[in-house]
């Protein structure tokens, strides 16, 4: 911390300069967490391709490591062998030394029941983007048999009966409640039947991770997932689906800064939602068949868009705070629904400062009525536009807002102190050097 109170990581920003250049993004920090959790179902080794050095990595592996599964570097750069042969019992004060930094840790429940009968999970971190409650966890756990125990350490569990194949469903279609069930079902007794499962990209593919590893699931039409539990599992070999998140933020990056970036790596197919509202805005972009996506601001008025965040195949949560930046630079008046998560609008008072003209709301100003509409949320955002940005002091708040905050520190006319850059390594794989290479001019103080 400096002498104000203000974390002492600190990047100065120079704005002003379009941002130019080619850069990659790896396997996606959403799926990339998961598919190391899955390694400890299984009775032999896993290898996992394209694994990109960001925090959240690091403190699944220590996890991993701390309950006895091996680590190690494969061939390839960037990719990791896990040997889960020796599963052990870790020290509760050992894994306590990660509360508070991830939310993947929740993740461990089910496959730890299975392999030693009982977990103990720290408190969970995450960004702090609304209260995100892990009900829907607890709730489904239960219901496959494990009795939990909350303490104010954090939660210890056991399945004394086993833990057994259930029927389940959703009140809302959760990445992460989805993705406990995964890992619990694929080796609890019988069945599982889930209605109103999340389906995003990522968890399409740790489902392919799973099946590899010798699960049965069926993803059926309307949010459902089947199931069959298997007595045993093994290892994959897999490479994963591409960080579209990652990829969508480096787009509007050069949107934002009147720029043209190529992101290695893109795919098409996960990004369809985000390339239409970039096209709306004004963006242009050209899809490279099998090595990424170029993107970039052609010259004249961006257009302002209406647009509400959704579960998939919605537009992701995770893309609306670094467009929100480019639409900063839209003619006309923007409106963002946010329906994911209640509190992730808080990031636009940054760019207010900045010179932007940003107002929330609490009435659902979309479409759809969702579920934050009577209940006291600023979810909703007007976005008057085009608005000359200029340098500010930035304190990061979370990862997809800090990125934005970074966003509008390179759009802005002047030099932008950026506090607390760090939490962006979180997701973002040395997003510095990638500035550099994009030829931002960013120093850190
Ligand atoms: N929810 C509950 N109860 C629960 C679980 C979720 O009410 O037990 C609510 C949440 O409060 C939220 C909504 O359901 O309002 C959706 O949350 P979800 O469970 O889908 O989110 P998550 O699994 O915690 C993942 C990503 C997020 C991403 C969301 C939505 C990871 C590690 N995180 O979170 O990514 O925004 O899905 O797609 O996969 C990020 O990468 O920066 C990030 C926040």
């Amino acid at each position: 911390m400096t002498g104000h109170g203000l974390p002492d990581d600190v990047l100065l920003v120079h704005g002003g300069t379009p941002l130019h250049g080619t850069i990659r993004v790896r396997g996606a920090k959403n799926l990339v967490s998961k598919a190391m959790v899955a390694t400890l179902l299984g009775d032999a080794p896993s290898r996992l391709y394209d694994v990109p050095h960001i925090r959240d990595v690091e403190v699944v592996r220590d996890l991993l490591e701390l309950h006895g599964v091996r680590v190690g570097e494969g061939a390839e750069p960037n990719e990791l062998v896990f040997d889960p042969a020796n599963v052990e019992s870790a020290n509760v004060d050992e894994i306590n030394v990660h509360a508070g930094s991830s939310r993947i840790p929740i993740l461990f429940c089910g496959p730890l029941l299975h392999r030693l009968g009982h977990a103990f999970i720290p408190d969970l971190g995450g960004c702090h983007i609304g209260p995100r409650p892990i009900d829907f966890h607890i709730q489904a756990l239960r219901q496959f048999g494990a009795v939990v125990d909350k303490t104010p350490q954090g939660m210890h569990l056991t399945a004394p009966n086993g833990l057994h194949g259930t029927k389940l469903e959703l009140p809302y279609p959760s990445v992460g409640a989805t993705e406990q069930v995964l890992l619990t079902a694929v080796r609890a007794d019988g069945v599982t039947e889930l209605r109103n499962a999340a389906v995003e990209p990522e968890i399409i593919d740790l489902i392919c991770v799973l099946q590899k590893m010798g699960a049965i699931i069926k993803v059926h039409t309307d949010r459902v997932i089947e199931i069959e539990g298997v007595p045993r599992l093994g290892g994959y070999s897999h490479r994963p689906i591409p960080d579209r998140i990652e990829a969508a933020s480096w787009a509007a990056a050069a949107l934002a800064t009147g720029g043209d970036v190529t992101v290695l790596g893109a795919r098409q197919v996960d990004m369809m939602t985000f390339l239409n509202v970039f096209r709306s805005v004004g963006g242009e972009f050209d899809v490279l068949d099998g090595q990424g996506i170029r993107f970039w601001h052609p010259g004249g008025e961006l257009r302002a868009v209406a647009l509400e965040t959704d579960v998939h195949p919605g537009f992701m949560t995770d893309w609306q705070q670094p467009l929100v930046v480019a639409l900063t630079q839209a003619s006309g008046l923007s409106i963002v629904h946010e329906t994911v998560y209640e509190q992730r609008l808080g990031y636009t008072q940054a760019l207010n400062q900045m010179g932007a003209t940003i107002q929330v709301y609490r009435d659902c100003l979309g479409g759809t009525p969702c579920r934050f509409g009577r209940r006291n949320f600023m979810h909703s955002a007007v976005i008057a536009g085009p608005s000359k940005l200029h340098a500010a002091e930035l304190v990061i708040p979370d990862l997809r807002a800090g990125f934005s905050h970074l966003i509008a520190a390179l759009a802005a006319e002047g030099a932008s102190r950026v506090y607390g850059v760090s939490l962006i390594n979180r997701g973002y794989e040395e997003f510095e050097a990638k500035l550099a290479a994009l030829g931002a001019r960013a120093e850190r103080l």
